[in-house]
C-alpha cells in the first residue's frame, strides 16, 4: 500500500488520547515526536482477532495459542533468515524487564557491563538498579555515521573486569543496523575476553530498503555467549501489552536464568498479552512493510529539507533520528530549546549520553504532515 493510502487507513488522531505520548504533548501545547511508539492503529484483522477475543467473555487463565511457537520461528526464519529453537525461548513482561532479568540471573553484584553510547537510557540505568557498574565507550561518529570504537572496547576488556556487552541492534538512538562484518568483529572481541553479549533487537523489524538485518544468533560461532531479546512491540506498536522473548541456546546459561524466573515467580506468559504478537505476524507483514515505506519516506523528506542545517543520523533501522541542531541550540539542552520556540517535543540528547546536549531523538513513526509541520517549526530557528 503506498504511504498516503495507508495513513488515510491507519492514522490516529491521538491528540485526546490518554497515552504518554500525546498527553505530555497537550500539556506542554507541542507535537509529541518523543518516546517510541506510533501514531498508527493496527491492522484491522488484528483488531478483529482480538474483539473475538473479547467478545467470548472467557477471560480465565489462558494458554497460547496451539502454533504460537511456529509462527514465531516461522516469522524470524522467513524474515531475518534466523533459526530459533523454541526450547530456548523464554518471555518477559517486555524488553526493559528482560534486560534487568538477564543482569540478575547472568551478572554478578559488582561486575562490569558495557554499552556503546549515546544509547536508548533504560540499558544504563538497569545496569545500575542492577547493582552492577556501566562502562560507557562512545561510538564514533562519521558525521551522523555512527560505528563501534574497537580498540577503545577492547582496552574496556582488557581490564579483565567487563563480564558483558550489552548491545542495541538496530540501534537506538542512531538508526545503524550493523554490518555482518562489525557484528563479528564486535563479538570475536567479546569471544576472546569471556564477555557475554545480551543483543537487545527489538527494532529488527524496522529495516530501510537496501539494509539487511543480521540477527545476532544468526552467527552460529557466537551462539553460546549469545543472549537476544526479540519481540513485536516496536514493530507493530504493541507496548500496552508488554511482551518479549528472551532467547537462550547456551543450555548452561539457559538453566541459570530459568532458576532465576522460577526463583521470582517471573517466567509464566501472559497469553493475552501474547495475542496480538500473534496475530500480527500471521495478518501483519504487508502492514509492516507499507509502514517501513511512510518511515522512510519522512526520513528522506526530513533529511532532505534539514540536512543542510544539522547533522541527522543515517537511518537504517528503528524509526528514530538523532539530530544535533549544534550552534542554533541557545539553551542548555536543545530538547528544551525546541519545547520552548518550535513547539516540539523530541527526547533530550543528553539522555542517552553526556555532551549530547544539541542533540534531540525524534520520532518519525507519524503522519506526513506532522513531518512538514516539525520541519517548518525547525526552519523557524534557522532563519532567526
Ligand atoms: C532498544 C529498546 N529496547 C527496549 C525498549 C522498551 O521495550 P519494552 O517497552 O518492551 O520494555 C525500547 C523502547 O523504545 C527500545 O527502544
Amino acid at each position: 500500500m503506498d504511504s498516503r493510502s495507508f495513513t488515510k487507513k491507519y492514522y490516529i488522531d491521538r491528540r485526546k488520547a490518554n497515552t504518554v505520548k500525546w498527553q505530555r504533548g497537550r500539556k506542554l501545547n507541542c507535537l509529541p515526536l518523543w518516546i517510541a511508539d506510533m501514531d498508527f492503529k493496527d491492522d484491522e484483522r488484528v483488531i478483529e482477532k482480538l474483539k473475538e477475543f473479547m467478545e467470548k467473555g472467557d477471560y480465565g487463565y489462558g494458554n497460547l495459542p496451539e502454533d504460537y511457537y511456529d509462527v514465531f520461528i516461522d516469522w524470524h526464519k522467513r524474515r531475518n533468515n534466523v533459526e530459533y529453537r523454541r526450547d530456548t525461548i523464554r518471555f518477559t513482561k517486555g524488553a526493559v524487564d528482560a534486560m534487568y532479568q538477564v543482569i540478575y540471573a547472568l551478572t554478578n553484584k559488582g561486575d562490569s557491563i558495557l554499552i556503546n553510547t549515546p544509547l536508548y537510557p533504560p540499558f544504563k540505568a538497569s545496569i545500575k538498579q542492577c547493582g552492577r557498574k556501566p562502562v560507557e565507550v562512545s561510538m564514533i561518529d562519521n558525521d551522523g555515521y555512527f560505528t563501534f570504537d574497537y580498540k577503545a572496547i577492547e582496552r574496556k576488556f582488557k581490564s579483565g573486569r567487563i563480564k558483558m556487552l550489552m548491545l542495541c541492534s538496530p540501534h537506538n538512538p542512531v538508526g545503524r543496523v550493523f554490518k555482518k562484518g562489525e557484528l563479528e568483529e564486535l563479538f570475536d572481541l567479546c569471544h576472546r575476553y569471556h564477555v557475554l553479549i545480551l543483543s537487545d533487537e527489538v527494532h529488527s523489524d524496522i529495516i530501510m530498503p537496501d539494509q539487511e538485518f543480521i540477527p545476532s544468533l544468526a552467527l552460529k560461532k557466537y551462539r553460546n555467549e549469545m543472549i537476544s531479546l526479540v519481540a513485536a512491540s516496536k514493530s507493530f506498536s504493541l507496548a500496552v501489552f508488554s511482551h518479549c522473548h528472551v532467547i537462550i541456546p547456551n543450555r548452561k546459561l539457559l538453566r541459570k536464568f530459568i532458576d532465576y524466573q522460577q526463583k521470582h515467580h517471573s517466567g509464566s506468559v501472559n497469553a493475552f498479552n501474547a495475542l496480538p504478537t500473534y496475530y500480527n505476524y500471521i495478518y501483519g507483514e504487508q502492514w509492516l512493510d507499507s509502514l517501513c515505506n511512510v518511515v522512510f519516506e519522512n526520513y528522506q523528506y526530513f533529511s532532505k529539507e534539514l540536512s543542510p542545517y544539522f547533522e541527522i543520523s543515517n537511518l537504517e533501522g528503528s524509526y528514530l533520528i538523532f539530530v544535533n541542531i549544534g550552534e542554533y541550540n541557545k539553551d542548555e539542552s536543545a530538547s528544551k530549546y525546541l519545547i520552548e520556540k518550535c513547539g516540539l517535543l523530541c527526547n533530550d540528547g543528553e539522555s542517552f549520553a553526556k555532551g549530547y546536549n544539541n542533540w534531540v531523538r525524534i520520532n518519525l513513526a507519524t503522519s506526513m504532515k506532522n513531518i512538514k509541520k516539525a520541519v517548518m517549526a525547525l526552519k523557524g530557528i534557522i532563519e532567526q
